[in-house]
């Protein structure tokens, strides 16, 4: 099968989709397709330095337009999925469609591409004439690049993840309310920290006073002061209408997410008419910028030695590094200072657990942009062009 390469890309200005035209430019992506760029607010206006013969922004919202394309790229986000993917489709066009949005990552006829995790499961799709690509949601495709070995190998009898996600997650919108409060907040206790003989427990009532009294244009975005703070509750509230003690009750769809996605991007569970591995958790918003970090418990079905995991999860690709369990190199190479901007995903704090042998801890950290997001977009476009 053949993929003709005029490639349409639709939110490419936005957070992930600069991320993402970055990404293509550097892995020389535009080299390989005819680009059209498209706009939800400036059809007409200029497209940028990428374009060849497609020099002009076309309308997002047109249809006849989209469907010239061969491929298309989505990062516009959920609402603009909901409204144009059904009237292409309806209009006939059986282009290849990947997309960043959640919006379709659970439809049957739709697989989530994390090809260096599931390219078996993606290449059966192609061969079956998928044409719906997603990208994973952000926490699960950084864990799957980090730990993935473990779960090919037929190890994980089940895993918790608990989260400490950044603001990034929630939009740019969020990363500047974040920031904003830190300056807001620093402001406050300026005077009392420039001096050195000030008592920290005024610093510390003076900072908790300003943070309970943020306005709420302070923080519009996360709802309360992430500034000095976390939030223990990502994404909606899934539990609703269910009973206390019922599986699912009282879980966020942030966390919902880390079992449903993690069991379809391996082709296991419902809808491939084998078990699903159980994966739950709490995902936790912390403030961190752009990269999202998770601290892992694994039962596995046996005892297997620490240095044959990290030799597995080693081997697994090429971007994951294992970081050795000492104080040194976590505080220097685990962290989301360390890892933002780049491919890199470590894992660390490999160590068995207290309970047992087959009771593995692990941490891990991914920027939410790359992996988390625009990586396997890419990848996927280069699949299709190779297909
Ligand atoms: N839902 C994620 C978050 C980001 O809020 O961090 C997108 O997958």
């Amino acid at each position: 099968m053949k993929v003709g390469n005029l490639v349409g890309l639709v939110g490419w200005r936005g957070m992930v989709g600069s991320v993402l035209m970055d990404r293509m430019q550097a892995e020389g992506d535009f080299a390989l397709i005819e680009p059209v760029f498209f706009s939800t607010s400036n059809a007409g206006g200029a497209a940028p330095a990428q374009a060849k013969n497609e020099t002009t922004l076309k309308d997002a919202f047109d249809i006849a337009a989209l469907q010239r394309c061969d491929i298309i790229i989505t990062a516009q986000g959920g609402d603009y999925t909901s409204d144009v993917f059904p009237k292409l489709r309806a209009a006939g066009w059986t282009g290849h469609w990947i997309d960043a949005a959640s919006t379709l990552r659970m439809a049957d006829d739709a697989v989530i591409v994390l090809d260096p995790v599931n390219l078996p499961v993606i290449q059966k799709a192609l061969l079956q004439g998928g044409n719906n690509w997603i990208g994973g949601n952000c926490t699960v495709s950084c864990m799957l690049m980090g730990v993935g070995a473990l779960y090919k190998a037929g190890l994980v009898e089940w895993m918790t993840t608990m989260t400490y996600q950044a603001a990034s997650g929630g939009g740019a919108q969020h990363m500047r309310e974040l920031l904003t409060q830190f300056g807001t907040l620093n402001a406050e206790v300026r005077p009392l920290l420039d001096d050195p003989k000030s008592a920290i427990l005024e610093i510390d009532r003076k900072l908790l006073a300003k943070q309970q009294s943020l306005s709420s244009a302070e923080t519009a975005n996360f709802g309360v002061p992430l500034g000095g703070s976390l939030i223990p509750w990502i994404d909606k509230d899934l539990g609703v209408g269910k009973q206390p003690d019922e599986a699912g009750w009282g879980v966020s769809r942030e966390e919902w997410k880390g079992g449903a996605e993690t069991n379809k991007i391996l082709g296991q569970g419902a809808g491939f008419g084998t078990a699903a591995t159980p994966v739950d958790g709490f995902c936790v918003r912390v403030g961190a910028m752009r990269c999202h970090s998770q601290a892992l418990t694994f039962k596995l079905r046996r005892d297997v030695p620490t240095a044959d995991i990290e030799a597995m999860i080693t081997a697994d690709n090429e971007w994951v590094k294992v970081v050795p369990n000492n104080r040194e190199a976590t505080i220097k190479d685990l962290t989301p200072v360390a890892v933002t901007g780049t491919m890199s995903i470590p894992v660390g704090r490999i160590r068995k657990l207290a309970m047992g042998p087959e009771y593995l801890g692990a941490f891990t950290v991914g920027d939410q942009l790359l992996w988390g997001a625009a990586e396997p977009l890419r990848r996927m476009l280069r699949i299709l062009l190779n297909a």
